[in-house]
């Protein structure tokens, strides 16, 4: 018997586009039989209907790329939390842009890999110019800025502490809020550095006295890592006053924006982050207020020359003989090796919306959120914390427990109606709200709050 011919491959434009029809068929019919932002029933329901469609995960006889597409895409995409629904506002988990997705797409097609020129000719020449541009972006007078792609703000946070380290030693002290994401503490852990020091914030951001103080009670070498958009309140630190702390006790300035910093590609916003260009470090998420699909985070840096402690060489990817015959070294712009071109969608993003259509982007989030926080507040069975800094609302019903609040989030999850997420703040749990969504409307934000009120707790 003769052997079937192999599948074609992504890069062949005709077979390409007819999967990619029914990937998108599946997609629609997935959502239709989902109906709302997240599949009803709760865990077991899904763990239960994944194990029922898929059946042996690797067959003795395949069931044909058509069937398998078809009968998978639907299966996750009928069971997706789906952050283009507006009711689905837990996390900064953001809804994709389809020109964005697109991109992704083509760049699964093309399937550089950025670890070395002879893989990514052409990718690896937008990724310097876009890292450069977006570093310019963070940096605006500094001589010279440069960017790292990351898979995000762990990542991000985590090559900002290794930069660190390497320029100070394993002496090194890291100093955060107690607001700060926790990948730093799991960074400092990985890296092999002290658990960082948190100072208290109970007003939601670091107090630069109490930053100040401790920076003064810390022998030796120390990095302050301050963050720009935290993640259970979406608020900003200080960070003029924590600049010239640092400055007053020589210590280097880490400003995690995984989350705020997109605002700095509009102008109607910017202004929150001034002081961002003081920090030595800066994480930059753009699967979070950039609306790209995951992965699409950036760590930039002040002095391109702290990158330096990155270089790295294998033969294979990097010989000596090549780089002096002029061919790019990137071995050392990733700890990782092979590397996807996440910078294409970005770049196609930016491109396509400039500042102009970004800038609206995040204002129509900010305005969202302020429309919910207005909402709360009417609400007469609502407690709202604080008018939001950046498109995180956090509420709760007044005077419940704790308990009852966690409940009422479970309850809209099981059913599968809404996604909100939860945060303590003030020593009490609240339910979270992150809006993400330029397509969510006020009426959107009425319906939340109607099911918010009218849920029992589970
Ligand atoms: C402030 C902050 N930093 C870092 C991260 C980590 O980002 P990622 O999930 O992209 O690794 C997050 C995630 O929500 C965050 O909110």
């Amino acid at each position: 018997m003769r052997a079937a011919p192999p599948p074609p491959l992504a890069a062949r434009p005709t077979p390409l586009s007819r999967l990619l029809g029914i990937a998108l068929d599946a997609l629609r019919t997935g959502a239709e039989e989902r109906g709302g932002p997240l599949p009803a029933g709760g865990p077991e329901a899904v763990t239960a209907r994944v194990r029922s469609v898929l059946g042996a995960v690797l067959p003795e006889t395949g069931t044909g790329q058509d069937e398998a597409l078809r009968t998978l895409v639907h299966l996750v995409a009928a069971g997706a939390a789906d952050p283009a629904h507006p009711l689905c506002a837990a996390h900064l988990h953001t809804p994709p842009l389809a020109v964005a997705a697109a991109a992704d797409l083509a760049a699964a097609a093309l399937n550089p890999s950025m670890d070395s020129w002879d893989q990514a000719p052409a990718a690896s020449a937008l990724e310097a110019e876009v890292t450069a541009a977006l570093a310019g972006e963070v940096f605006p007078a500094a001589g010279r800025p440069d960017a790292l792609v990351t898979t995000g703000g762990t990542e991000s946070n985590q090559l900002a502490l290794l930069l660190a380290r390497e320029r100070h030693g394993p002496g090194l002290t890291v100093v955060t809020g107690a607001n700060a994401h926790h990948s730093l503490r799991r960074a400092a852990w990985l890296l092999g550095l002290p658990e960082p020091v948190a100072v208290p914030t109970p007003s939601g951001v670091l107090d630069p006295e109490a930053a100040a103080r401790t920076l003064a009670g810390t022998d030796g070498p120390v990095l302050l890592s301050a963050t720009a958009g935290t993640t259970d309140e979406g608020l900003i630190d200080p960070l003029p006053q924590l600049a010239d702390a640092c400055a007053a006790h020589g210590a280097d300035l880490h400003v995690d924006a995984a989350y705020g910093g997109p605002l700095l590609l509009g102008s109607a916003h910017r202004h929150l982050l001034a002081g961002l260009d003081r920090a030595r470090t800066v994480t930059l998420d753009l699967h979070k207020l950039g609306w790209q699909p995951v992965a699409a985070g950036l760590l930039a840096v002040r002095e391109a020359g702290d990158l330096a402690a990155l270089a790295h060489t294998a033969d294979y990817l990097n010989a000596g003989d090549d780089t002096e015959a002029g061919l790019p070294d990137l071995l050392g712009r990733s700890p990782r090796t092979t590397r996807r071109p996440d910078v294409l969608k970005a770049a196609v993003t930016l491109r396509a919306l400039g500042r102009t259509g970004l800038g609206a982007l995040v204002d129509l989030c900010l305005e969202r959120a302020q429309d919910l926080a207005d909402l709360v507040e009417k609400a007469p069975g609502l407690e709202l914390r604080a008018r939001p800094v950046l498109t995180t609302v956090l509420f709760r019903p007044a005077g419940a427990e704790d308990a009852r609040v966690a409940g009422i989030r479970r309850a809209l999850l099981a059913d599968g109606r809404a996604v909100l997420g939860r945060a303590e703040a003030d020593g009490r749990l609240w339910l979270k709200a992150t809006l993400l969504n330029p397509h969510t409307t006020p009426d959107d934000l009425a319906q939340l709050i109607t099911l918010v009120e009218g849920s029992s707790d589970r």
